[in-house]
């Protein structure tokens, strides 16, 4: 593998899935692993993630020279360059000078082996305090930016490469050439690797982790557990049982669909779980954001567990209880989650943080270290339907987030009203697989003004929020036809008398969250 050494950075998961966009298998270890135990993995190159310290803090994570000396090519970034550089016995100085965001890196040698191809004058996006200002003896700089003298490191005999920014983000316009130039020109590897090679990995690994073993899988009907249940199912068979919460928050025809699509294509053993009262009364009163997604979390648990005794009690196997869920949880779900090194808890996705503290499961989370589109390059490979594989992101809290206040069965009778028109206007429009996911909001505890026909009426606003984004980790409001907008509004207060006006988010993430909870 390639693998990324992680010395904290946010984007140590993205590296990563930058290396696999280049067709090589990668992965993520921790800083602290022991060199001997990184060597015997035996990687074939490795990558030094950035990270949040200072190289001259006291506690700033240290590289060995070991590493830069075993043979394997390496490619430092952002901290992981500072300290390749210091190992290397080059000067980084403490500027005190923060370079943050969008600057132009100057390419001194466009023949070179990381910057072959590429235009001398390029786009790279920086975040860093000290910068290196003498580079190791007998090694090339083969580019500087405004903040840093030396902004990139070759020694194509040791294979030994850096830079100070970050490649691995869209807003680097060639970090994607400058990494696979790493890996192919550098490290002189073959790209090998598929959407069916890793779709075979996890299977692998999961057939391992679980044996003989029994497990559920806690199926939403979304890309996620799909794909999630549909590997699970390849490596285990019939020790799988796929269990459907109906937990009234759910969008019109979507339970529905899952029993009628996935089941057809995967022949998964399916249990549907009605908890629409359960959850309402868990939920009754509850207008906190955190505290709902707790609940919900918790009440999915809870159903999973009484489903997982029924399946065995059926059985009449009582020595073989279920011991694995399975979620879909994805590397995105686990970042916002503070899951991620140092990472802040933005949200606690039902599936990671809203997890009850006496769990009676082992979790397996098959994809937990992929993003959505891999995610869905490996369900077409085994086969999950397009209709399920192509459908946009819905969380699993569903409704119960999109209702701002206390969920209500009228208020979710209502929301699912508007949210149906609004999928069928954006569908009808042609514009699903241009918008990443466009979550439609109940401002349940705001009432305005209105008038129709000849009265007043004093009713809730409906949100619109269409984002375009790659990984859900970031992204912008969708510029959305003013005519499909008008459409959808005037269907909306047309058809949902409870409802008097439509809005339109328009703010990117950041600073917003796609979720309004
Ligand atoms: P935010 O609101 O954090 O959403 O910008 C990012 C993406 O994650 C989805 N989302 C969730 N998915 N469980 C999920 O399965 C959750 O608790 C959850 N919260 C948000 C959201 O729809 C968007 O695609």
């Amino acid at each position: 593998p390639v693998l990324v050494i992680d010395f904290g950075a946010q984007y140590a998961q993205l590296i990563a899935r930058r290396v696999r966009e280049a067709a090589l298998y990668s992965e993520v270890v921790p800083h602290t692993m022991p060199v001997a135990e990184i060597l015997a993995k035996r990687p074939a190159a490795l990558i030094l993630s950035g990270g949040p310290s200072s190289v001259y803090a006291e506690d700033a994570p240290g590289l060995e020279q070991a590493l830069l000396e075993a043979g394997v090519p390496v490619f430092g970034i952002c901290y992981g360059f500072q300290a390749m550089v210091r190992a290397l016995g080059g000067t980084v100085e403490k500027t005190g000078l923060r370079e943050y965001g969008n600057t132009n890196a100057e390419i001194a040698d466009c023949s070179s082996t990381l910057f072959n191809g590429q235009p001398a004058d390029q786009a790279v996006w920086m975040s860093h305090g000290d910068s290196v200002s003498a580079a190791p003896d007998g090694i090339r700089v083969t580019a500087t930016t405004p903040g840093a003298a030396v902004a990139a490191i070759e020694d194509d005999e040791r294979q030994l490469y850096g830079v100070q920014w970050h490649p691995e983000v869209l807003h680097s316009s060639f970090g994607q050439r400058v990494l696979e130039n790493f890996l192919l020109r550098g490290a002189r590897l073959e790209p090998n690797w598929t959407a069916s090679a890793m779709a075979e990995e996890l299977v692998a690994e999961v057939k391992q982790r679980v044996g003989a073993g029994r497990a559920i899988c806690g199926l939403s009907g979304g890309v996620d557990s799909s794909v999630a249940g549909a590997l699970v199912q390849k490596a285990i068979g019939d020790q799988l049982t796929c269990v459907f919460v109906d937990h009234g928050l759910l969008r019109e025809g979507e339970a529905e669909q899952v029993e009628k699509d996935f089941v057809a294509a995967t022949g998964v053993d399916l249990v549907v779980v009605d908890a629409r009262q359960q959850f309402l009364d868990a939920l009754a009163g509850v207008s906190d954001p955190e505290q709902k997604r707790k609940i919900i979390g918790r009440e999915f648990i809870r159903t999973f567990e009484r489903a997982a005794r029924d399946i065995v009690s059926d059985r009449g196997d009582e020595q073989h209880p279920v011991e694995f869920l399975v979620q879909g949880t994805l590397y995105p779900d686990v970042v916002e989650s503070g899951g991620g090194t140092g990472a802040a808890n933005i949200k606690s996705h039902h599936n990671v943080g809203g997890l009850p503290d006496d769990l009676q499961f082992k979790l397996i989370e098959p994809l937990r270290s992929l993003f959505k589109d891999e995610v869905r390059q490996v369900g077409l490979e085994l086969g999950v339907p397009e209709e399920i594989v192509w459908r946009q992101p819905f969380p699993g809290p569903g409704l119960g987030i999109r209702i701002i206040g206390a969920v209500t069965a009228e208020r979710l009778e209502i929301l699912r009203a508007a949210d149906r028109i609004a999928r069928e206007e954006l569908t009808a429009a042609g514009l699903d697989r241009d918008i990443w996911q466009c979550p439609v909001v109940l401002l349940a505890d705001v009432r305005s003004v209105g008038v129709q026909g000849d009265g007043r009426t004093y009713g809730h606003p409906i949100v619109l929020r269409p984002v375009s984004s790659e990984d859900a980790m970031t992204a912008d409001w969708t510029r959305l036809p003013y005519d499909v907008l008008a459409k959808i509004s005037g269907r909306i207060t047309n058809e949902v008398s409870e409802v008097n006006r439509v809005t339109l988010d328009v703010t990117s993430k950041p600073p917003g969250t796609i979720e309004w909870e």
